[in-house]
């Protein structure tokens, strides 16, 4: 029998959507990997906001475990938000580090694949300054 798969749908900056496929259970960050997406923006930016972060060379800095915030993406629809699972407080406070933050930020690594969220739209916050989508809402740090 066939993994069950979910629709996602990446957003870059460009606002250019990149479609894929993700197996249940597989965290997002993963998914983009897998489909040689990147999440991690500028790594420059990240080095800079992200203080005490020794970064390496590859991408998902910490390999999902919560310390870093370089797997960072935002859900662009509050009704998809609000279907995840709640952060944890480690992820709030890795998040509270991210770059471009809102108040429908995640880390890809923590939001797993499943069937409520097919569908699931999620804006890669590059590293730039002029990161503008209307609708997201900044959360101040
Ligand atoms: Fe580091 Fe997600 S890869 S928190």
């Amino acid at each position: 029998e066939e993994t069950e798969k979910i629709n996602v749908v990446f957003v870059d900056k460009d606002g250019e959507e990149i479609h894929i496929k993700v197996p249940i259970g597989m965290n997002i960050l993963e998914a983009a990997h897998e489909n040689d997406i990147e999440l991690e923006g500028t790594l420059f930016f990240h080095f800079i906001l992200s203080f005490g972060l020794f970064l390496s060379k590859y991408s998902g800095a910490c390999e999902c475990s919560l310390a870093c915030s370089t797997c960072h993406v935002i859900v662009m629809d509050t009704e998809y938000y609000n279907k995840l699972e709640e952060p944890t407080d480690e992820e709030n406070d890795m998040l509270d580090l991210a770059f471009a933050l809102t108040e429908t930020s995640r880390l890809g690594c923590q939001v797993i694949a499943k069937p409520e969220i097919d569908g699931i739209r999620l804006a890669i916050p590059s590293a730039t300054r002029n990161f503008a989508v209307d609708g997201f809402v900044p959360k101040p740090h």
